[in-house]
């Protein structure tokens, strides 16, 4: 089997690109779960099974297809930007999340739908960074987006952020060392996920909304520094009021690039996201968009945008809202009865989203292949180590992190799942 594999190494030239996308840890992740289903996965992303939107999606399903010149309409290739109404409806609905109702500037030839809003930030990487440029992002970060930014040879950094999001005058700061040294031109955009993130759950504060943007205006010396905001989690909402988006803050609303997604707060299946893009990169983004698929698919845009405009939508919001809150509950209170009695564990709280980020003490190695990823394991639980989502560059790796994720499991599975992990902290630790 070796020899085979070396041989075909050996005949085979692969691109760059494809060398550079070597070794994603998470795959092993996600296959050492699959490999043992009596192990409690609290490491996928993945959504709540059960609360997945059948009936909606036949109801959706069935007002498309009653239509037969709109069914035909759907199952006909559409435009690369996407099915106009759609982007409509959901241009209308940020509009009016954002308080930005009466803003004519903000029309819908600024939209591209795309397949699932991980499309969105590859093409926007593929239209604005070369290699060798540098993608400031909070510290840590989505670790999807890092792997596209390093197939792309481009730097990712981590700066400093803490339970309020990224922290704007540490951005300040890096952007002012780049731009003594002559190197800001390689710094074209920003990235951060300003919902409930992901891996930590944490938001970007109000304030610091205000202030990103202020900060990115003001770097813009020679042409536009943008702030790519990734709004996946905006909906996944389980405490406090929503706040305004980044664009909100962008009075220019030339320096925001928004993108959001139906994965989370509906399918990912239908896998349908898009993103809001400053007029002077739409023509490029849609070039690029071409060259891939020439529009994502037609289908499933129409359908999402039945389940928008009969109110499947919200109501399934609402719904999972309430599935969600319970599984974080759960979450929370076996942290409270088994991580708190461990010295020097911390966790954030978060508001939303999927995931709650845990701090170990600092000697204590949570990574791949640990003692306590391996004792982990043993116990029954598997977790995201939090070194993969650290840039390489930037704010130090901290290999005494983990995520945990309440997406999938039930509450009670939860809640065993974390009394594993502190039967392996504790074991690990010798506390
Ligand atoms: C922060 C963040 N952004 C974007 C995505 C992409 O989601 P999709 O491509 O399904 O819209 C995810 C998925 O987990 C995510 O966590």
């Amino acid at each position: 089997m070796k020899d085979k594999s070396m041989r075909s190494n050996r005949i085979q030239k692969l691109s760059r690109r494809a060398i550079l996308s070597y070794g994603q840890p998470i795959s092993d992740l996600m296959s050492k779960a699959l490999a043992n289903p009596s192990l409690i996965s609290l490491a996928a992303g993945f959504v709540d099974q059960e609360s997945l939107p059948c009936e909606e999606t036949q109801e959706a399903m069935r007002r498309l297809t009653a239509d037969e010149s709109a069914m035909q309409q759907a199952l006909q290739y559409g435009t690369t930007s996407g099915y106009p109404p759609l982007r409509d409806a959901i241009l209308d609905r940020l509009k009016h999340q954002d308080q930005l109702s009466d803003d004519p500037t903000l029309n819908i030839d600024r939209m591209v739908m795309t397949a699932g809003s991980n499309q969105l930030l590859h093409l926007v990487a593929e239209t604005l960074l070369d290699p060798g440029d540098i993608v400031p992002c909070s510290s840590p970060t989505y670790f999807v987006f890092m792997g596209t930014l390093k197939n792309l040879d481009v730097q990712a950094e981590g700066i400093e952020s803490d339970e309020h999001g990224m922290i704007p005058e540490a951005l300040a700061d890096r952007l002012e060392f780049w731009r003594r040294r002559g190197e800001l031109s390689r710094v074209k955009a920003v990235y951060v996920v300003s919902y409930y993130d992901n891996p930590r759950g944490v938001s970007l504060a109000y304030e610091r909304r205000q202030q990103l943007v202020e900060v990115c205006h003001r770097f813009s010396v020679d042409y536009p520094i943008y702030i790519l905001d990734d709004m996946a989690y905006r909906e996944l909402r389980y405490e406090n009021d929503d706040q305004p988006s980044l664009l909100h803050f962008d009075e220019s609303r030339q320096h925001v690039i928004s993108t959001g997604t139906f994965s989370k707060s509906f399918s990912p299946g239908i896998r349908v996201g898009w993103g809001i893009l400053p007029e002077s990169l739409v023509a490029a983004v849609c070039n690029q968009k071409g060259n891939i698929d020439f529009g994502s698919p037609n289908l499933n845009q129409h359908l999402m945008h039945h389940v928008i405009q009969v109110g499947l939508l919200d109501e399934h919001i609402e719904q999972i809202r309430g599935v969600y809150r319970t599984k974080l509950e759960s979450m929370l209170e076996a942290a409270d009865r088994w991580l708190a009695p461990l010295a020097d564990v911390h966790w954030i709280r978060p508001d939303g989203g999927l995931y709650v980020w845990v701090e170990l003490p600092q000697e204590v190695d949570a990574g791949l292949g640990s003692a306590l990823f391996e004792r982990a394991m043993e116990e029954g639980v598997l977790y995201v180590p939090g070194e993969f989502c650290f840039a390489d560059s930037g704010v130090p790796i901290r290999k005494n992190t983990l995520r945990l994720s309440f997406g999938v499991q039930t509450p009670k599975r939860i809640a065993q799942g974390v009394e594993a992990l502190g039967r392996a902290i504790r074991d690990v630790t010798d506390r």
